[in-house]
């Protein structure tokens, strides 16, 4: 066998068929696939490499139009228990998609792998049994780059509970469903995945997914080390003034007095501008990131609720039982957790997103919350949630937070980067007496005096005061405003947050929308440092993003009303004279 690399012209090719392999649900042509043909697919899926050479697949070929119609109920029962569980803008999306063509396509193959082949002594799969499984996956991609250059359309349905597929195939206990694929000729591939055009998911590009020698350090070969937070503030440019001129403009032609939509007409511009587009995309499906963390700060006395109520109110949130989760449900917004620095080790559970960059911070009045890496970490965290959140198909993040005491750090930072006075600052959180207010008062003086923070320094504030989820907040705000995709700020903590995203890229402020006015004073302060105006001013001061869920139903309607209102000349009413 030839040792060499192949030619040019075969590496296109072969580079081709993976760029060009696509799951295909639509255009499946009727007509039957040659044996010959499917033979072919059939044993470049059976090349596939094996741990320790088990071979542990099996193809299992499903014509008959009564199996495939049983199966197909299967899955739509499936389909309809997922589509229940969605909140309202992921349903909506989800009924346009269309996610198996079992009864479409000429013929079904099933995948299986048995584990057990081979016998215990296979090499490999003693230390990962799970092997056993990815070599069966294996046999998935050969078929599928093979089905490709075949002009094979596939597509892979997993909506199945496996037993329930695996008893209607006579499949014995110890082979398991690996994949369940459609295949039939098709007229046309499309360039990009189904779920990327209807906006349900992006593609990462994959300089995230490259890292060198420890995870987090990220650079492609032969490219220099990616600094994560100057990449982030590098990324984050000013709003497209075209794009705002084209919406005030369109506001003034819409069937409707000038300005008579008040606030809203802003946050309409500014959305245009985030998103360089008039109209912008609607913000949504929207997803609430709640960052929980805890305080050391908490030792000094400040809140009177114990430290413990962070981790249990984390198990609440993700129970479904927390305000915010009425709030987001009632909005169509998911709710997903995030463990940054919880003093508590947490369960595993759906939604929650274990990222623990340290159990809580360090009292900040005997030093500093923080170290710069743990801040720079934290940071770090935020902007990959937000990433992560915006590829997942999201185009409005919501901040949300927990942490007990940290109104505290939030008003230590709100001095250190606004200059307030501690007293005008310092509110009383959930709700303190007299005696504690002054105590809260003076711990933030305390702090203030102890670290002299730098605003020009705005890592090293965060280090000195914490708390780890305001650090990663920035991180989400600042990721937010890379993307360009619009966050809408909660109280408080996210304003402090805001401050610091501020402070590292002014330009990050074209991304934040001021969900709410809360009751804590030193919110007034951010606000008009920042220059936002809430949309909401309800007297809440209840933190875990409630504030600002309320306000996303207002910031959709801004930008719907862009895009939906008719103007005078498009329908035909008369201007004003
Ligand atoms: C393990 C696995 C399970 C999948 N299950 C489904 C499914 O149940 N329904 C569906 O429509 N697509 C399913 N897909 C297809 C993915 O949505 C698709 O691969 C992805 O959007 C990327 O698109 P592309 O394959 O065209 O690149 C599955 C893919 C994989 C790898």
């Amino acid at each position: 066998m030839d040792n060499s690399g192949y030619s040019q012209e075969q590496r296109d090719t072969i580079y081709r068929v993976i760029a060009e392999r696509r799951d295909v649900r639509r255009g499946f042509r009727p007509d039957p696939v040659p044996a010959d043909v499917l033979g072919r697919v059939l044993a470049a899926a059976h090349q596939a490499p094996s741990v320790g050479f088990s071979q542990p697949w099996d193809f299992i070929m499903i014509t008959d139009r009564a199996r495939r119609e049983r199966i197909a109920a299967l899955a739509r029962r499936h389909a309809g228990e997922f589509a229940a569980d969605l909140p309202g803008a992921r349903a909506r999306a989800f009924d346009q998609l269309k996610i198996e063509s079992i009864l479409d396509t000429p013929v079904n193959i099933v995948v299986s792998c048995d584990r057990t082949r081979g016998g215990r002594h296979t090499l490999g799969r003693h230390a990962q049994p799970q092997t056993a499984e990815f070599s069966s996956v294996l046999a998935v991609a050969n078929l599928w780059l093979a089905a490709r250059a075949e002009g094979l359309g596939v597509g892979w349905v997993s909506f199945f509970d496996e037993r329930e597929l695996a008893a209607e195939l006579g499949l014995p206990a110890h082979l398991a469903v690996i994949a369940y694929l459609c295949v039939g000729y098709v007229t046309s591939f499309a360039a990009e995945p189904e779920l990327a055009t209807a906006g349900w998911a992006r593609r990462r590009p994959v300089s995230w997914a490259v890292h060198a020698e420890e995870f987090g350090h990220r650079g492609m070969p032969g490219e220099a080390p990616v600094d994560p937070l100057a990449d982030l503030i590098g990324a984050i440019t000013p709003p497209d003034a075209e794009a705002m001129a084209a919406a005030a403009e369109r506001q003034d032609r819409m069937t409707k007095p000038r300005g008579s939509l008040g606030v809203l007409e802003e946050v309409s511009v500014r959305l245009a501008g985030l998103a360089g587009s008039c109209p912008p995309p609607l913000p949504e499906p929207a997803c609430v990131a709640v960052f929980a963390a805890d305080h050391g700060v908490h030792a000094q006395g400040v809140s009177p609720w114990p430290q413990e109520v962070t981790a249990q109110m984390v198990a609440n949130f993700l129970a479904g039982g927390a305000v915010v989760n009425a709030f987001a449900a009632q909005a169509g917004a998911e709710v997903t957790v995030v463990d940054v620095a919880v003093a508590a080790d947490l369960e595993p559970v759906p939604g929650l997103l274990p990222r623990k960059v340290a159990r809580g911070t360090a009292d900040f009045t005997a030093g500093p919350a923080m170290t710069r890496d743990q801040a720079m970490a934290a940071l770090v965290v935020g902007a990959e949630i937000a990433r992560d959140l915006v590829a997942a198909g999201n185009r409005c993040l919501v901040t949300g937070d927990m942490g007990i005491a940290n109104t505290t750090a939030s008003a230590a930072l709100i001095c250190a980067f606004t200059g307030a006075d501690p007293a005008e600052a310092t509110g009383r959180g959930t709700g303190i007496d007299a005696a504690t207010y002054a105590r809260k008062i003076e711990v933030v003086c305390r702090g203030l005096a102890r670290h002299s923070p730098d605003p020009a320094d705005p890592v090293g504030a965060l280090a000195a005061f914490g708390g780890f989820e305001h650090a990663a907040l920035a991180g989400f705000i600042l990721g937010a405003a890379a993307l360009r995709v619009p966050v809408i700020l909660d109280g408080v903590i996210a304003g402090a947050a805001a401050l610091a995203a501020v402070a590292l890229a002014p330009d990050a402020i074209a991304a934040c929308f001021a969900g709410h006015r809360s009751a804590e004073p030193g919110h007034a302060v951010t606000l008009s440092y920042l220059g936002l105006r809430p949309l909401v001013d309800l007297g809440l001061r209840l933190g875990e993003g409630t504030g600002a869920v309320l306000a996303l139903p207002l910031v959709q309607s801004a930008a719907r009303a862009l895009r939906d209102v008719a103007t005078f000349d498009s329908a035909g009413v008369a201007d004003k004279l």
